[in-house]
């Protein structure tokens, strides 16, 4: 107790002068800063603790939020630390441990959570090590299970309600079951662009990245506007008697313009048809001018001005900042316009990162300059991933030395058991067992950061 209270006392006199600085023109000054946030993300891993699941991170996060931080670890390994092997083989295991039973990102045991949606999000991390050739494991090629994500996923398209798309959720028991929103669409838009490019094949991945995008104006969850107006809503209801949508449900989140945004500019860079170009500075100049303060500083904007995140929200800008990462490598004219938005975030970001008792945690604003008592991995990953979107490189393809274990079918056929795995918990048993795990987890894991408060 004696220690705690000198430990409390020594932060209040040091706090004032610890914090992250970067300099955002140099490289080995991101990664610098980069590692030391990254390593915040691993104070809440499962996977090394005793008893702990590969893969997964303590609870509040869900199986998704895992998807969101290996896509950013596989970057922060190639960009700042390739050589190191320790942390490759912790990447790599937990990103495979988590492929499920058909190797498709459908664990049988997240079927009480996963939605189209977080299988999305796995995808896009898959995609990741796909085009930074990170090592494939033996039995399948990354891009055989981004390939296998691809065909699960468009094997859900809904022609019978709202005219297609994706609804949110994959099991009928899960709530939004009868709910189609963007980032789900997205999600499909964006890996189907992402193999495209990769495998320059465009027979079913443009076609269907096409339909996504014909089927999102349609509904009008995306409308094409001047003036940096371009909105990409939430979702909608299902009408049940009928195939239309209800009513839009008008909220606009970052990671969903982003999946969006950097979908055109694979679907530009493999195409060079003005008409994705377009597109993309139409959701590059909507998103600059919606989730960003006047001070060019990253804001979920839906929620942070009010404090009101939840914790899968308080995560979104880890994926927006990649997506602009990725925009900029893949469009390099793009990059005066959106560099200097990443820069000022990302000094921001490294500001906020003066927190805990490490006094390297981050927060969730970033226009402080310090600490504002937020943390969790949502605010790891995005700082993460702010600074990594500064030095994103252009991904590789096929033909550029990529691996070429492809599969077209993958996955195939593994669609029709989803709904009707059995299951063996229930929703009340995974909560309850959910509050027992954030319990223990909170003083085993978060431990001396966590007992602050
Ligand atoms: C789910 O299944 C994996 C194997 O696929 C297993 O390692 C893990 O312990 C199971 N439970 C959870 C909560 O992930
Ligand atoms: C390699 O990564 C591991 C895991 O993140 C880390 O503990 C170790 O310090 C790293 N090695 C070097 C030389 O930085
Ligand atoms: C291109 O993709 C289609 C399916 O999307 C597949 O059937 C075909 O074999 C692929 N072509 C090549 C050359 O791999
Ligand atoms: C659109 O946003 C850009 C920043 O990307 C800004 O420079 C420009 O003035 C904005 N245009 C309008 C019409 O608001
Ligand atoms: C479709 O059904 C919903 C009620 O489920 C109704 O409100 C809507 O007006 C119907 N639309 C059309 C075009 O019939
Ligand atoms: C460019 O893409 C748009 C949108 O998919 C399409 O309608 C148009 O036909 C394409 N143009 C060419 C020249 O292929
Ligand atoms: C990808 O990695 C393999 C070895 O795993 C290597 O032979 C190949 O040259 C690498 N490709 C690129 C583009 O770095
Ligand atoms: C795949 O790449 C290997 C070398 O990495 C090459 O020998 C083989 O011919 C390629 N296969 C195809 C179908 O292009």
């Amino acid at each position: 107790m004696l220690f705690k209270v000198i430990n409390i006392i020594t932060l209040c006199f040091i706090s004032c002068c610890f914090a992250l600085d970067i300099q955002v023109n140099d490289k080995d000054s991101i990664c610098e800063a980069a590692k030391i946030v990254q390593e915040g993300m691993w104070n809440y891993y499962e996977g090394t603790n005793y008893g702990g699941t590969v893969g997964m991170f303590a609870p509040p996060n869900y199986w998704w939020n895992a998807g969101e931080a290996f896509g950013g670890l596989v970057d922060y390994f190639t960009y700042c630390e390739p050589t190191n092997n320790t942390l490759k083989d912790l990447i790599k295991e937990g990103m495979y441990h988590q492929a499920g039973e058909n190797y498709n990102y459908i664990p049988s045991n997240q079927s009480m959570t996963e939605g189209n949606d977080d299988q999305g999000v796995w995808g896009m991390a898959i995609m990741e090590a796909v085009e930074r050739n990170f090592t494939d494991p033996d039995s399948h090629s990354w891009l055989q299970m981004a390939q296998a994500i691809f065909n699960t996923m468009n094997a859900r398209w809904d022609t019978d309600h709202c005219g297609g798309g994706l609804r949110w959720q994959i099991f009928t028991w899960n709530s939004g079951y009868d709910y189609k929103n963007s980032i789900s669409n997205g999600c499909l838009f964006h890996i189907g662009a992402r193999l495209a490019r990769y495998t320059n094949n465009q027979t079913e991945y443009v076609a269907v990245a096409e339909k996504v995008w014909q089927w999102m104006e349609d509904v009008g969850f995306l409308t094409e506007e001047d003036n940096n107006n371009t909105r990409i809503l939430d979702g909608a209801k299902i009408n049940d008697d009928n195939n239309t949508c209800g009513k839009v449900t008008d909220l606009r989140w970052s990671y969903t313009y982003g999946v969006f945004m950097a979908g055109c500019a694979y679907l530009y860079d493999l195409t060079r048809n003005d008409t994705w170009l377009l597109r993309t500075e139409e959701i590059v100049d909507a998103s600059l001018s919606y989730f960003f303060t006047d001070e060019r500083i990253m804001q979920e904007t839906t929620c942070q001005p009010h404090n009101l995140c939840n914790n899968d929200q308080r995560s979104f800008r880890s994926l927006f900042s990649r997506c602009l990462g990725l925009t900029v490598a893949l469009i390099p004219d793009l990059k005066d316009k959106i560099e200097p938005y990443l820069q000022a975030s990302a000094q921001g970001a490294a500001a906020s990162c003066s927190g805990g008792t490490d006094l390297v945690t981050c927060g969730e604003s970033w226009s402080l300059g310090t600490w504002d008592r937020v943390y969790g991995l949502g605010e790891q990953m995005n700082a993460l991933e702010v600074m990594l979107a500064l030095i994103a490189e252009e991904p590789i393809s096929i033909e550029t030395g990529g691996s070429n274990r492809t599969d077209y079918s993958a996955g195939t056929g593994t669609e029709d058991t989803e709904n009707k795995n059995k299951i063996n918990i229930t929703g009340k048993d995974r909560a309850g067992a959910g509050v027992l795990t954030a319990i223990v987890l909170a003083i085993i894991v978060g431990g001396s950061v966590w007992m602050l408060f």
